[in-house]
């Protein structure tokens, strides 16, 4: 686990409340950032169920159609006012909240999903905690974060990236679950190279045939996932285990 420079949580909030305006078009309209938000959209696809859904740290937004066009309910929780402005004309459910302590009933929600956002939380435990205590039983919990790897530490002992966040190793993120009561049941993989390349580089034919490579080893992933199943019986209509594989 690497802690860089973290950032105090009225400081995330004043970066995000400044760049809501930008936020989506920096990082996601570009070829290679296209490619992000389609890969991570699939991934959510593959393995997110509803009907009723969280998401912490929402932003503009991104996920709401998605989640609306599977017929599911979403709502959104965020520290920015500004995000939570925007996202609100995009018409989503939507409450200013940390996700260290959601501001939400217990046991309301088949899933809970955090993409980008765990790794600045001050407390990610409590973050997992806050989720699994929002959810029914049977529910899952879907991170999606910044991974550590030597890789990684090499660059950042280089001084060419400044940093300010967690990063984590898969198995940590799924240790943090089971001390919570959730039991990892998927993890993987999400992109093998920084989010700055995708987003600044041209996406060439080549970049695209190492992006899509098997032969990547998965431990060299800059961002990963892990799913964790809060013990219980499943209500209908929720995720179930094949969905989960
Ligand atoms: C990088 S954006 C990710 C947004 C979205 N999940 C996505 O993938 O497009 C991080 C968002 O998390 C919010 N955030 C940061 N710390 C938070 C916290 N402790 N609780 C709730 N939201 C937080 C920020 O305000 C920002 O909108």
């Amino acid at each position: 686990m690497i802690r860089t420079n973290l950032r105090s949580k009225s400081k995330v909030m004043k970066t995000y409340d400044k760049e809501s305006l930008v936020y989506y078009s920096k990082r996601f309209a570009s070829q290679g950032g296209r490619h992000i938000d389609l890969t991570e959209k699939r991934l959510l696809a593959r393995y997110v169920g509803g009907p009723s859904l969280l998401e912490v740290g929402t932003a503009s937004g991104r996920f709401v159609g998605f989640v609306e066009r599977m017929g599911w309910d979403y709502t959104g929780i965020d520290i920015s006012a500004q995000m939570l402005r925007l996202s609100k004309s995009n018409g989503c459910k939507l409450v200013q909240g940390d996700g260290e302590e959601i501001p939400l009933r217990s046991s309301i929600f088949n899933m809970v999903f955090c993409l980008h956002t765990f790794h600045f939380i001050p407390e990610p435990l409590r973050c997992v905690e806050e989720s699994h205590r929002v959810l029914k039983e049977g529910g899952f919990l879907f991170l999606i974060f910044e991974t550590d790897n030597w890789l990684r530490r090499l660059s950042l002992k280089t001084g060419l990236f400044e940093s300010d966040q967690w990063y984590f190793t898969l198995g940590e993120v799924a240790a943090m679950m089971r001390n919570c009561g959730l039991t990892p049941v998927a993890s993987g993989p999400v992109l093998k190279f920084p989010m700055a390349f995708y987003r600044r580089l041209p996406f060439t034919k080549l970049f695209k045939q190492l992006d899509a490579s098997r032969n990547w080893p998965g431990w060299l992933a800059t961002l990963g996932f892990v799913i964790g199943r809060k013990e219980g019986k499943l209500e209908a209509g929720a995720s179930h285990d094949e969905q989960v594989q």
